[in-house]
């Protein structure tokens, strides 16, 4: 994997923003894969500022979440198809039938799911996935134990991850779903190319089992390791644990300058 090791988070942001437009202005009708949280935040801001500044275009594009809450109603704030329209869809000019996401209030999840991995088939897959990381190393919302092999399902979320994730339920972890549908690991795997953002103190363990520890489901972040292009892009305060560091910079300092992410 190239993993970059950034001095701030939003040096990072722009080097994910250019993946991104590279993507939207070399691919006919490009596929954006994006995570919610907050770890993606500057990079959705910097590619709106890049629409309303140059005229960067999402016309031709199509977006698919990670992942949704189940049991929710659509129009709740934390749900993820909210998030991703208030902090970034919202603000470009992606068509109103480009942004895709699992279908976590329907009655039916086990169709759900199957009519996400269609969808998902119909378009040609995801070109550029832009992924966090949870603090247990789960991806979209494939906790520890998760296979490695999976599709799109619903799972059930762990306390820790329901109490990361009760800030976006007015710190009240009771009003945090138990159940999420979300795409599986070989879901996820099946991008072209996979970004992976980390910042902070708080991701320097889950990233480092991520990246440098042994593959297992237990770390579901690790099966990144199986994928052929992956960036992982982290400032100094998530890459305190990495073994390599100083091999990572030293990659990413003599990188030729012909070569791209
Ligand atoms: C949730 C999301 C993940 C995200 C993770 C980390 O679990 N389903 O896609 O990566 O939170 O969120 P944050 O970036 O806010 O730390």
């Amino acid at each position: 994997m190239e993993i970059v090791i950034t001095e701030t988070p939003e040096v990072a942001a722009i080097l994910a923003a250019d993946i991104v437009e590279r993507a939207l202005t070399t691919i006919a009708t490009p596929v954006l894969g994006l995570a919610t949280g907050t770890t993606p935040l500057a990079t959705y801001r910097e590619l709106i500022s890049r629409h309303v500044e140059s005229g960067l275009s999402f016309v031709a594009a199509r977006v698919f979440l990670l992942d949704e809450y189940v049991g929710l109603p659509r129009d709740h704030p934390a749900a993820f198809r909210q998030v991703i329209a208030r902090e970034f869809t919202d603000h470009i000019d992606l068509p109103m039938t480009g942004l895709h996401s699992p279908d976590g209030p329907a009655a039916d999840i086990a169709g759900a799911a199957n009519d996400y991995e269609r969808a998902l088939a119909d378009v040609g897959g995801v070109d550029v996935q832009i992924l966090g990381i949870g603090s247990d190393g789960h991806i979209g919302f494939n906790e520890p134990s998760s296979s490695l092999g999976s599709r799109t399902r619903l799972k059930t979320l762990t306390s820790k991850t329901r109490i990361d994730n009760a800030r976006f339920f007015d710190d009240d972890i009771d009003q945090v779903p138990h159940h999420c549908l979300t795409q599986g690991i070989a879901t996820i795997l099946e991008a072209r190319h996979i970004v992976l953002l980390a910042f902070g103190e708080s991701k320097a363990c889950p990233l480092t089992r991520a990246v440098e520890g042994p593959i297992t489901a237990m770390v579901p972040a690790s099966a990144l390791q199986l994928h052929p292009h992956v960036t992982v892009l982290v400032d100094e305060a998530a890459a305190t644990e990495l073994s390599y560091a100083d091999y990572y910079r030293e990659t990413f300092e003599n990188k030729p300058h012909w070569q791209t992410f």
